[in-house]
């Protein structure tokens, strides 16, 4: 028999401040249930000026380390959108935060929202050669988009580490994957720009293409039907974009679909998503600890994962949670991450984008302490990014 592989841990980050949907919508004169049942958010999480996609990555790794020691992972995935570097691997700023061994791979991935579930894959091929492996997986994004736009409501930050290892204490990966790759300019970034530069609509649909055709490429590799998933995470910009997939898909499949129906597969992945708002690479990973954290008992129960990043790249799989599961999960510290958040109003949310967009224009700066994360972003130094640990 072969041995299974697939997530050994799993652990969450995300910034130190929060904007309610709520005082966004009041500022904005717009009607809150636009935000609240329209694209279905009620927060999105605000950096401080002293964390970026480094410090949130080292925030979400640390407790997996501490668990299992700084030795065991040999390769360490970083996937981003939001990257701080064109060159240097933000994970190499973690190997002296996190203490990691010299011994260590380190590299950063990047294909909008889909790179991690790229790490993921990857990750799967090194424990298949060398089970005695175990790899660090990290996603890690801060999702800002130009003010008074409509992606303005879909911006957030966040960060999820797992670990993939053979005989994995969470969930065992099914080995069937479906793969689409299309060349569309629904979102994207030239490395002049700080913020995305995108198209809303085009970018729900070519989402939703996406989604139909990873399907019909998992199914067609021998994966299982959409009738024997007890729940359905999706890459979640906003959470009525699972909803809206997942009519999609059905209906795709001439099933109907009913918003009860739907509901019952989708809203135990919505509750990090809906509160922390868009983390890209991050996104379909806090939906799966979203799922896992309050499903139910999923045990031998079939979860399908349809990561998506603009560009575009789907990917269509599943992964089993394995006897035992809930002892390894950390829900009521996921739970006390996002509930420390530091509510701000709509006029410091503006105050602290604009400051965090000059910082993104270079120049030596001292950072003042303002986050209450365990790591920081302490100045930028002759080109350098300068963390501490605390
Ligand atoms: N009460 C209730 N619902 C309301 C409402 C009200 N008062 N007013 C509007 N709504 C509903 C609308 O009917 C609509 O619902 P449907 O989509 O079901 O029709 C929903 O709220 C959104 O309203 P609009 O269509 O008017 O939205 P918008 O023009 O403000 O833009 C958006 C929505 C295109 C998603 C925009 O937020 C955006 O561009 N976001 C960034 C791009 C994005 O997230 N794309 C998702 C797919 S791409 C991807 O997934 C990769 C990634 O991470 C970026």
């Amino acid at each position: 028999m072969t041995t299974a592989i697939g997530i050994h841990d799993l652990s969450l980050a995300t910034t130190h401040y929060v904007l309610e949907h709520a005082a966004l919508a009041e500022a904005q004169g717009t009607d809150g249930a636009k935000y609240r049942s329209g694209i279905g958010q009620e927060a999105m999480s605000i950096p401080a000026l002293d964390e970026d996609i480094v410090t949130l990555a080292a925030s979400a790794a640390a407790p997996i380390l501490a668990r299992h020691g700084r030795a065991e992972p040999s390769t360490v995935l970083l996937a981003t959108e939001s990257g701080v570097d064109q060159s240097k691997s933000a994970g190499l700023y973690l190997h002296s935060l996190l203490d990691l061994p010299r011994c260590t791979r380190m590299v950063e991935l990047k294909q909008a929202c889909y790179a991690a579930t790229a790490a993921l894959q990857f990750a799967v091929g090194l424990v298949a050669r060398d089970p005695a492996q175990q790899i660090l997986v990290i996603a890690t994004d801060i999702a800002r988009y130009d003010l008074d736009t409509p992606a303005e409501a879909t911006q957030g930050a966040g960060a999820v580490a797992f670990l993939v290892a053979a005989d994995p204490a969470i969930a065992a990966l099914d080995p069937v994957s479906g793969l689409y790759s299309d060349d569309v300019n629904d979102f994207w970034r030239p490395n002049y720009r700080g913020t995305p530069i995108v198209d809303g609509k085009l970018s729900v649909h070519a989402y939703l293409t996406a989604t139909e055709h990873a399907f019909a490429h998992y199914r067609s590799g021998g994966g299982r039907d959409l009738d024997r998933f007890a729940a359905f995470c999706y890459h979640q910009p906003f959470t009525e974009m699972a909803y809206k997939a997942h009519r999609h898909l059905l209906e795709s499949q001439g099933e109907v679909a009913t918003r009860e129906a739907l509901a019952e597969k989708l809203a135990p992945t919505t509750h990090y998503n809906r509160v922390i708002g868009n983390s890209y690479t991050a996104s379909l990973y806090l939906a799966l600890a979203s799922v896992l954290d309050h499903g139910g008992d999923l045990t031998g129960k079939p979860v399908a994962m349809l990561s998506y990043g603009s560009g575009a790249v789907a990917e269509f799989f599943s992964a089993v949670p394995v006897p035992g599961y809930r002892r390894q999960l950390r829900t009521t510290d996921n739970r006390q991450t996002i509930d420390a958040r530091k509510p701000v109003g709509y006029h410091r949310y503006r105050e602290l984008y604009h400051a965090y967009s000059a910082l993104g224009k270079g120049g030596d700066r001292t950072l003042p302490v303002e986050t209450g994360a365990p790591f920081r972003l302490a100045a930028i130094d002759g080109h350098q990014r300068i963390y501490e640990a605390r």
